[in-house]
């Protein structure tokens, strides 16, 4: 049998961490045959609730789940984590300022990067889900020297997903069938929905959607502001922002990270910006992505339109303002 793999979760009281621990409990994030150990981290004020999802784990009798760590100590939820899914944060409340709500995000990612570079696993592996997702990465990468900056990552596989959705929707198509979208730039509503290079499969073979959507106003349209706003109607139906998608699209951005993508698919992940594409390095900046033995590899030689590139480098830009707002809450 498997050793069990420690996996962290902040924000383990909130709504996302509600759906996203049952699934990762089931295998859901590192497959069926891998047990698991959960380490839950919140804050003393949802330390009760907290508990109570706890005692939930425990009664739903999980094969695959080894322990349970609920804590609200920083140092106890980081022992000794290989994965560690950051989804506990400063939300934006009516009438604060953006600069308010990046400094306590920015407070709360400092901290918690020192903590996982002493108490991580070496070699951990860590998602960034909490907004400012891309900015919270980066303050977690510059506070984490020692964890290799490969190993730094934040979510846009939800929007990934809302992409593959909205174009298997619209075609009247299986989702499964539709693949290589691409996310790139900023988790907000800069971020490029590009499907410039999705295909979908057919029975006559793999079509760009660019030929089965002839409807170029609609894709450079709607379909990018569906996507870019999709959170927001998410709130509006449910009063509520997304937590089961977002769960699900955390386990796939793991699931796909640590046991590889299929031969010709690549995903979208937000990683530490090396310059490809004319992003400037120095950025969590969301790219295409193939993964193979626990790394992903930014997919390279992608031809970019005009009308791309003005979006790719409106939403760098975006980002390089994010993290000058972040820098300014350092000092
Ligand atoms: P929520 O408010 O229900 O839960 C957040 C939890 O984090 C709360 O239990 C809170 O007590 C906890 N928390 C606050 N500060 C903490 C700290 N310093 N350490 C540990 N835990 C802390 O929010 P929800 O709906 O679960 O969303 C969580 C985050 O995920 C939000 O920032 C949201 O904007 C973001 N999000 C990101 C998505 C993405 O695609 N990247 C998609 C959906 C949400």
């Amino acid at each position: 049998a498997k050793d069990p793999v420690r996996v962290l979760v902040t924000g383990a009281a909130g709504q996302i961490g509600y759906a996203l621990v049952p699934m990762i409990a089931r295998g859901v994030m590192l497959g069926p045959d891998q047990p698991v150990i959960l380490h839950m981290l919140d804050i003393p004020p949802a330390a009760e609730s907290l508990n109570g999802v706890k005692m939930e784990l425990v009664d739903a009798a999980f094969p695959l789940l080894k322990g349970v760590v609920a804590t609200t100590d920083v140092v106890e939820a980081c022992n000794g984590v290989n994965i560690a899914v950051m989804v506990g944060g400063f939300p934006r409340k009516e009438g604060m300022e953006r600069k308010d709500v990046m400094s306590k995000n920015v407070a709360i990612y400092k901290s918690q990067a020192s903590a996982l570079e002493q108490y991580a696993a070496k070699n951990c592996k860590v998602l960034v889900v909490a907004n400012p997702a891309n900015t919270n990465a980066l303050i977690l990468k510059e506070f984490a020297p020692s964890i290799p900056e490969k190993n730094i990552t934040c979510l846009t596989r939800l929007d990934h997903n809302r992409a593959l959705g909205q174009i298997s929707e619209r075609l009247n198509v299986q989702v499964s069938d539709v693949k290589n979208a691409i996310i790139w730039g900023n988790h907000s509503s800069t971020q490029y929905p590009d499907v410039s290079h999705a295909t979908v499969k057919t029975p006559s073979g793999e079509k760009p959607v660019r030929q089965l959507v002839s409807d170029d106003d609609w894709l450079k349209g709607e379909f990018i502001t569906t996507v870019q706003q999709r959170g927001a109607a998410i709130i509006k139906a449910r009063k509520l922002s997304s937590a089961l998608s977002a769960a699900s699209a955390a386990c796939d951005h793991i699931h796909d990270w640590v046991l590889g993508t299929p031969e010709g698919t690549w995903v979208s992940m937000g990683v530490y910006s090396d310059g490809s594409y004319n992003v400037p390095a120095g950025l969590i900046y969301s790219y295409p992505v193939t993964c193979r033995d626990g790394e992903w590899t930014i997919v390279q030689g992608l031809s970019i339109d005009e009308f791309s590139r003005k979006k790719l480098d409106a939403t760098a830009e975006e980002l390089a303002e994010e993290k000058a707002l972040a820098y300014s809450c350092l000092s």
